[in-house]
């Protein structure tokens, strides 16, 4: 395995620094205030993950306010969590927070657990999340990897050449283990992700203003390269995950127990160029991104037809 960089003599400086200027220079989130709920904690993460934390600052009050706590969010129906999720994208997240609420509180009398190898078994709760909560909500000395503390471990800790490197996982995991101030970790790792958010930057880094500056070895070392993207599945230029929050958007006003013409909602995506070009191909892409919703339990389609246009369909109860 490849071995750790030598840290011990460059630790206690960025651990004093790190927390000193978190103290004063803090993002202000509203999942991160004093009396913030276990609750408002995960949902905040769960947001997160794919969301960018402007939006979620909006959007997370709006949700609670419609599911003001666990049980109430464990008695939502599909289509429910699934209006109060707008504007978030990836609407089954929202199917699996409630699945995950249902979850606490049936194994667990509606408490979030305080155990790593218990939150990581609920439903959408993966490594990430789980250990997000277990430092979040309980202070516990676990490491909170994501793609912004990686990249800050990283470059702080080992002399990256260029701004698309970064180190292997499994030797992020074993540094962050061993850089956490115990009995910090909540702080700790805020402060790793606003100095990933706002100075470690991926592709343009601000190391001038960085105040891990003078104890970091990659600053002002790395040439600018942008990482590898990968490409996403997409259709007319604009990927499947945009033309599936799309189809959402149109079944959202949709009354409980009405349905809507595939026909109707393809023209209200495509205007009068539907069908032009590759009409056949068109077709075969639309049933496919539907049968993928109706998989995640996102959509209901009443019944099959030979054309995809002559779908039925509506949100999904459950
Ligand atoms: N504070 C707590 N969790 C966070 C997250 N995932 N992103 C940014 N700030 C956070």
């Amino acid at each position: 395995m490849t071995r750790l960089p030598p840290i011990r003599s460059q630790l206690p400086r960025v651990q004093e620094c790190l927390l000193t200027w978190y103290a004063r220079h803090a993002r202000r989130f509203l999942w991160r205030r004093a009396d913030a709920s276990p609750y408002t904690k995960l949902l905040s993460e769960v947001m997160l993950q794919q969301t960018q934390t402007a939006r979620v600052e909006l959007k997370l009050p709006v949700f609670q306010q419609r599911f003001p706590d666990l049980k109430t969010l464990a008695a939502a129906d599909n289509a429910e969590v699934i209006r109060a999720w707008q504007g978030m994208g990836y609407n089954n997240r929202a199917i699996r927070l409630r699945d995950c609420a249902l979850a606490i509180v049936r194994r667990h009398k509606g408490r979030i657990p305080n155990d790593y190898d218990q939150l990581v078994m609920l439903p959408g709760v993966g490594p990430y999340t789980a250990s997000a909560i277990m430092a979040f909500v309980y202070n516990s000395d676990i490491p909170v990897i994501d793609i912004n503390v990686s990249r800050v471990l990283s470059r702080l800790f080992q002399r990256q050449s260029s701004t698309a490197d970064a180190l292997p996982a499994a030797l992020v995991q074993r540094l962050a283990a061993r850089a956490l101030p115990r009995g910090r970790s909540s702080d700790w790792h805020q402060a790793l992700m606003d100095i990933g958010a706002q100075y470690c930057l991926s592709f343009a880094p601000r190391c001038a203003d960085c105040p891990l500056r003078d104890m970091c070895r990659s600053a002002d070392r790395m040439t600018a390269r942008r990482p590898e993207r990968r490409r996403e599945p997409s259709h007319r230029g604009t990927p499947n995950r945009i033309w599936r929050g799309r189809v959402v958007e149109q079944l959202r006003s949709v009354e409980a127990d009405d349905w809507l013409a595939a026909e109707t909602l393809l023209r209200r995506l495509m205007g009068p160029s539907l069908f032009e070009a590759d009409g056949q191909d068109e077709r075969t892409w639309f049933r496919a991104l539907l049968q993928g919703l109706e998989k995640d339990a996102i959509i209901t389609i009443a019944k099959d037809a030979p054309r995809a246009e002559d779908l039925l369909l509506r949100l999904a109860r459950d």
